[in-house]
């Protein structure tokens, strides 16, 4: 998530001024990630967390191949891999700059972590572990995930707490390339992609009704057959590759859901129709 204090910033920095944040050291042929990936990540981590302000100009791609020492083909991809992202702006015959925070908010859908959702309510989140280990991801697992049969995947089963009361039953999976050690996830998993660069940027949610087994009342301290809900998101990278698949069971009587609908624009009468009309 963008730092709020970038928007504080109120003039764009030449391109010099953003050179000596590079890290020499960021992109390296003796690492499995292709090159423009790994120059994409390190310049994502800098935009994302503020070091790089909004509207600031980057080094002309002749310099930044040879600050990381890769060609100029492998800037062009990093590059327009963190334009797709909405990150840069590529103005031809001036050069790349950082976009400006979108101006368009969406008010019907907002990707949050469980984390947020509590926070957002003046709850602190909470966790207790059942499970936190890496493996082979089943078929189910790699058929969604879009893994190969064999690929690695992390863990984590937890119940999540609000204010130290159990709120629901969380399994989520994560691809070991975005989260090798999901020992690495103490408090909030989002945090924990976020700072390794993967952004959950878009999910799909599904959301139906259910009612808990005794094991499931037992873990969230309610009774056997209390109502539930079943929720399974696929979140995705801004690339468009998943990054975890989270089945959960939320408490029924803990958790509402809710969603705000509006008129769509060409259902609003115009002044025409209503004049028309009266
Ligand atoms: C919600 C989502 C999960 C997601 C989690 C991350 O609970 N349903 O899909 O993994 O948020 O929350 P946090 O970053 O607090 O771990």
């Amino acid at each position: 998530m963008r730092s709020p204090a970038r928007n504080a910033v109120p003039a764009a920095a030449p391109a010099a001024a953003v050179e000596p944040l590079f890290d020499n050291q960021a992109v390296s042929s003796a690492r499995a990630l292709p090159l423009y990936m790994q120059l994409a990540q390190h310049l994502r981590q800098l935009i994302i967390g503020g070091a790089i302000n909004d509207r600031d100009a980057l080094p002309a791609e002749r310099d930044l191949a040879e600050r990381f020492r890769v060609s100029r083909v492998t800037v062009r991809k990093a590059l327009q891999s963190l334009t797709d992202e909405g990150l840069l702006q590529q103005r031809q015959g001036a050069g790349t700059f950082v976009s400006a925070p979108p101006r368009v908010e969406q008010p019907l859908s907002v990707l949050t972590s469980f984390t947020e959702d509590m926070q957002s309510r003046g709850l602190t989140a909470g966790s207790v572990w059942l499970d936190r280990a890496t493996g082979t991801a089943s078929s189910d697992e790699a058929l969604i995930l879009g893994l190969s049969l064999g690929e690695r995947v992390s863990r984590l089963r937890r119940i999540r707490l609000a204010n130290g009361v159990p709120m629901a039953i969380e399994h989520c999976v994560v691809p070991s390339r975005f989260l090798p050690d999901p020992g690495a996830v103490s408090g909030s998993l989002y945090d924990v992609l976020r700072a390794r660069g993967h952004i959950p940027h878009r999910a799909l949610q599904r959301l139906s009704a259910t009612s808990l087994t005794d094991d499931q009342a037992r873990l969230l301290d309610t009774q056997p057959g209390s109502p539930a809900l079943h929720i399974e998101r696929r979140t995705f990278l801004p690339t468009g590759g998943m990054v975890e698949l989270v089945r959960s069971s939320y408490r029924g009587d803990a958790y509402d859901f809710v969603v705000e609908l509006q008129l769509s624009a060409p259902s609003i009468p115009s002044r025409h129709d209503s004049e028309a009309g009266s």
